[in-house]
């Protein structure tokens, strides 16, 4: 089993691939969209409930911050979904989603990461990691498609 940050940046990557397919690809949209939905709520899920949860006491700030980038991701997603995929308004809507969450990414990779190599051990990496994937697949089993 991987540690977390390992994880984390393969679904990170993940999902900046299906950005790309969902921009460049009007073919399979409607099913990247079900993997969108499915992906980004399950990762965020998994974080929070892994990674922030051990970092909170340590590092408030920085958890606040990236539980409000969180939060504004699944409000941008939600008000995303409102769109059929033939208006107008859906390929701005879907860059704007995007740009949020690669920001949120880029943060987590560069700010998140190094706090959490500053503050945890090796063993707890891999501990983390295997927690994240059994909350993935928690997150999975209630996912509305
Ligand atoms: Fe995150
Ligand atoms: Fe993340």
């Amino acid at each position: 089993m991987p540690q977390i940050l390992e994880l984390i940046r393969d679904d990170h990557d993940f999902i900046r691939g299906l950005f790309d397919e969902l921009e460049s690809n009007p073919e399979t949209r409607d099913v990247r969209c079900i993997t969108l939905r499915r992906e980004l709520p399950g990762h965020i899920y998994a974080e929070e409930a892994t990674l922030y949860a051990r970092l909170r006491d340590m590092v408030p700030e920085e958890i606040r911050r990236s539980l409000d980038e969180h939060t504004d991701i699944r409000e941008t997603l939600a008000r995303f979904e409102m769109i059929p995929l033939r208006d107008d308004a859906w390929m701005p809507a879907l860059v704007d989603l995007r740009e949020r969450v690669e920001a949120h990414f880029t943060s987590e990779e560069k700010e998140v990461f190094t706090l959490t190599e500053h503050h945890l051990s090796p063993a707890e990496l891999f501990g983390l990691g295997e927690m994240f994937e059994q909350e993935k697949q928690k997150a999975a089993k209630f996912a509305v498609v």
